[in-house]
């Protein structure tokens, strides 16, 4: 390959811990990539962090009494701790805080300057909401109100829930201050826009012309396109976030959308500064592919709003979007306020990491929409993990401990044997290269498949009387296969592969070897007393996983 490669993820907001949507959507999928690439020897590396800025981290600071910066520590320390519980892994994992994270906001004045100077801003008076009882102006979800369109209480000022229409606070029938109660009043004031819509020609000639945005991505943008771009307000009168660096503005902040995605270069450079390297190669320099990793929810923001930004600026566009599908669970909507979600931590208190990674990843293809279930994920694991690949490995390991004086044998494995690695290696390569991360992880399955079958053909349990050199050639290949599964299946359950590697008398990490050691010839020599790398799930723990959900 030999470029340079920049994987970002979605930047989660701090206002609650992280849940499995997030995991599918955007960070697993990332990791697998980013892992792949590394074992690859491609220069890669995998930014990301949280938002930390926007209306809802601002309101729930003061519905609880807190300020911002509390909640926003809180809950960037649980979420990286959460990735870590998960082993999604960052190069720079960082935040968007203004008070935590100076370099963001130096980075974000950058940005808006530059823009600035060439035009793209413009200074529009706008009408608002402004609470007399508060004596303050009433952004977003400052106010709630009847949906003009749908007619559902309480929809937010920038979102009615029951339709999906995105709003503006002056639509809402009805309004009222979520802080008093008060019926507000509509006030003039200056904002200061985005000329979104001088971009529109150029975003739509660049996503027809982006062979690499997949389907799902450029169909949706394409949608939007058909509407028209308006201008976008890129101020709110909150004292939350990023300061405008402009006189008359002092009592205004960037809208967190236009602050949360230069996120990304922030911690490229964060990055660079602490690696050594420039942060502009990678944003400005020919030969880097920038690929965000998004959940669906917010492609127009990275297909539209961003791109547009970058145009501005003269940066590189993203390589490609990969955008997850939704989440649900248990066949409805997933909801952190009713509990009706499975929050990581608590997963991974039942069950290995590697269990929620092996099921979020088969359940369906990332840009299909999926369903959580508490008995498939048992099957899953049970039936196609551990029976497949769990077995011929262990099976293979256990053979050659008890009937081999536990070495692996010194001889050639048979030609079919190395055929069919060099296959699959082949074909998953291919379906990861194309983001294919079910179907690539089903194909490392068929491998194992492969392997049950030989085993089962050439009946080592017999041929270790009748013929032990060939007993001892069968052997060989299967454990050849059993490696060949730990380097593939490093990227997509790393602990796992590291335990297999093991199982295999290595005594390195299967993480510090490449993509291609699959191929190699495994080691020949003891092994140590091989273990179940993968427990079985029990109706125990998964009656106690159920009861996690709220009762109905
Ligand atoms: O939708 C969200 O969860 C946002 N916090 C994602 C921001 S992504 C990027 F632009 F920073
Ligand atoms: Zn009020």
């Amino acid at each position: 390959m030999g470029e340079r490669v920049l994987v970002t993820t979605a930047l989660a907001y701090t206002n609650g811990p992280l849940h499995i949507g997030h995991v599918r959507s955007t960070y697993l999928p990332a990791d697998v990539y980013t892992r792949f690439l590394k074992m690859r020897g491609v220069d890669a590396i995998h930014v990301g962090g949280t938002d930390n800025h926007g209306v809802p981290i601002a309101l729930q600071a003061e519905l609880e009494g807190k300020r911002p910066e509390e909640i926003v520590r809180k809950y960037h320390r649980r979420i990286e701790e959460d990735l870590r519980r998960l082993d999604i892994e960052f190069d720079e994992f960082s935040c968007t805080c203004r008070e935590f994270n100076e370099e963001h906001v130096r980075m974000t004045h950058w940005f808006f300057e530059r823009l600035y100077e060439r035009g793209y801003i413009e200074e529009r008076e706008v009408e608002q909401l402004y609470c007399p009882e508060c004596e303050r102006p009433l952004p977003d979800r400052y106010v709630e109100g009847r949906c003009p369109y749908c007619g559902a209480e309480g929809a937010r000022g920038d979102h009615c829930e029951a339709c999906g229409r995105h709003l503006e606070p002056t639509q809402l029938e009805e309004p009222r201050c979520v802080i008093c109660g008060s019926e507000p009043e509509v006030r003039r004031t200056r904002h200061l826009f985005f000329k979104l819509s001088e971009f529109e020609e150029d975003l739509r000639e660049w996503i027809e012309g982006n062979e690499d945005l997949p389907k799902n991505v450029r169909n949706y943008a394409l949608e939007w396109l058909k509407e028209g771009l308006r201008d976008w307000d890129i101020t709110r009168d909150l004292d939350w976030g990023v300061p405008i660096p402009l006189e008359g503005y002092e009592d205004k902040v960037f809208y967190v959308w236009f602050d949360a995605p230069i996120g990304y270069v922030t911690f490229t450079k964060q990055y660079c500064e602490r690696e050594g390297c420039d942060w502009r190669e990678y944003w400005f320099d020919e030969g880097t592919k920038i690929i965000h990793f998004i959940g669906k929810d917010i492609i127009v923001h990275h297909v539209l709003f961003w791109p547009a930004m970058l145009m501005g600026v003269g940066a590189n566009l993203p390589h490609t979007v990969v955008a997850g599908e939704y989440l649900t669970l248990e066949g409805r909507k997933m909801s952190t306020s009713r509990g009706w979600v499975v929050w990581v931590r608590d997963f991974v208190e039942l069950f290995p990491a590697d269990y929620l990674r092996y099921y979020l990843i088969t359940m369906s293809p990332l840009t299909k929409d999926a369903d959580f279930s508490w008995d498939e994920f048992r099957d899953k694991i049970n039936n196609e993990l551990i029976a497949n690949l769990g077995n011929f490995a262990y099976r293979t390991l256990s053979f050659i401990h008890r009937f081999l004086d536990g070495e692996i044998p010194d001889v050639e494995a048979e030609g079919e044997v190395v055929e069919a690695i060099e296959r699959h290696h082949e074909r998953v390569t291919e379906l990861l290269e194309r983001f294919r991360f079910r179907q690539a992880l089903y194909a490392v399955l068929d491998l194992s498949g492969f392997g049950n079958e030989y085993f089962q053909d050439r009946e080592p349990w017999n041929l270790r009387k009748e013929d032990p050199e060939e007993c001892e050639r069968v052997l060989k290949g299967c454990a050849r296969i059993v490696k060949a599964l730990a380097v593939m299946l490093a990227p997509f359950l790393p602990r796992s592969a590291d335990r297999l590697w093991r199982g295999l008398g290595y005594e390195d990490s299967v993480h510090d070897r490449g993509w291609e050691e699959a191929l190699r010839d495994v080691r020949a020599g003891p092994i140590p007393r091989p273990e179940p790398v993968f427990p079985k799930v029990t109706e125990e723990e998964l009656e106690r996983a159920k009861e996690l959900l709220p009762e109905d």
